[in-house]
């Protein structure tokens, strides 16, 4: 049996319903027991349970041979860092007293970075405190910029008639399609084939620049002119606590950008035919950026 947790999330759902498809028992993990109906009709055994709660974790993780593992965002958090070592405890406790044998674990590109990584920090100490556990096989997925990371640019471009954030436009990022992830995470769980402590990082299609995306974007949405323009941290912090971030975790994100945008924070490996996945910007444009765009301009 598998556990999948965050399996309504962005990666998670796909590893759930990849794993279903497959004919497998899957346990789903998440708080809302009407957002995994979904996946119950599919064959899953909800679990209802926030990861925070050590003995609710326990028992999700019992009886599992593998697992996919990732921490889900708190963005409202006031104590972000506080909060993710609290779930990274929880769940490697929770691996470690169930004996479970396989996890794949969601990591990122960064975790590799003892300090100045924001978010990404605690996946770095995620990934300390999953390699001293013995008996346990990882597989950590060191995951690029998620390509869903640009779909906030909606409301910025209805709003301010281009594209603003704290990244510099001419940075190159390995910007994947967070699907991608979903279904290489479900192929290595059921392969089950990574033995001690792996890395794999994932890339994307092709590294991106924001400039690159706003053309994309422009061409897609009949605003050829659309540009993307970046934003002092200074400028940027009140406009992300409007949008339901903490100040901490304005603070996290600002100092990840930070770290992105001097190469403190990059991916370690040459581009090859195993870090590459498939969807490319263009689709994910097409088939996610656009619907979103429109449903938000139907709706203005
Ligand atoms: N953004 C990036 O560029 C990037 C890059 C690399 C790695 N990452 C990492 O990717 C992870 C996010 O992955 P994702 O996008 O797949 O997540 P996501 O789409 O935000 O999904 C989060 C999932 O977790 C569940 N969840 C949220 N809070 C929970 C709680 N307290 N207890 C139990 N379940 C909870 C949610 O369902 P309910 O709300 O229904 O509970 C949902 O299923 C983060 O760890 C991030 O650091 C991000």
């Amino acid at each position: 049996m598998y556990v999948v947790i965050g399996a309504t999330g962005h990666t998670g759902s796909v590893v759930a319903e990849k794993l279903l498809a497959k004919g497998e028992k899957v346990r789903v993990v998440g708080r809302d027991a009407r957002r995994l109906e979904g996946l119950k009709q599919k064959g899953a055994e909800a679990f209802v349970a926030d990861v925070t709660d050590g003995s609710a974790m326990a028992r999700a993780f019992s009886g599992a041979e593998a697992a996919y593992v990732m921490v889900p965002p708190n963005i409202s958090s006031p104590n972000v860092r506080s909060y993710q070592e609290h779930v990274n405890d929880v769940l490697a406790r929770a691996l470690q007293n169930n004996g479970v044998r396989h996890a794949v674990v969601l990591s990122s590109v960064g975790a590799d970075k003892p300090d100045r990584t924001g978010p990404v920090l605690g996946l770095h100490t995620l990934e300390q405190l999953l390699e001293a556990i013995a008996g346990l096989n990882v597989l950590f997925l060191r995951a690029g910029y998620f390509m869903e990371n640009i779909l906030p640019q909606v409301s910025v471009i209805q709003s301010l008639g281009h594209m603003a954030g704290p990244i510099r436009s001419d940075l190159g990022l390995p910007m994947i399609a967070t699907r991608d992830i979903g279904v290489f995470a479900a192929e290595a769980l059921s392969r089950r084939d990574f033995q001690g402590k792996q890395r794999r990082e994932l890339l994307g299609a092709r590294d991106v620049t924001y400039a690159q995306v706003a053309k994309v974007v422009g061409a897609a949405i009949e605003k050829p002119d659309l540009s993307y323009r970046q934003v002092p941290a200074a400028q940027l912090k009140p406009a992300l606590t409007q949008m339901g971030m903490s100040p901490n975790m304005a603070d996290l994100l600002l100092e990840m950008s930070d770290a992105l945008n001097s190469g403190h924070m990059r991916a370690l490996e040459p581009r090859s035919q195993q870090n590459t996945t498939a969807t490319t910007i263009e689709t994910f444009v097409g088939e996610v950026f656009v619907p979103a765009y429109r449903a938000k301009a139907a709706r203005a």
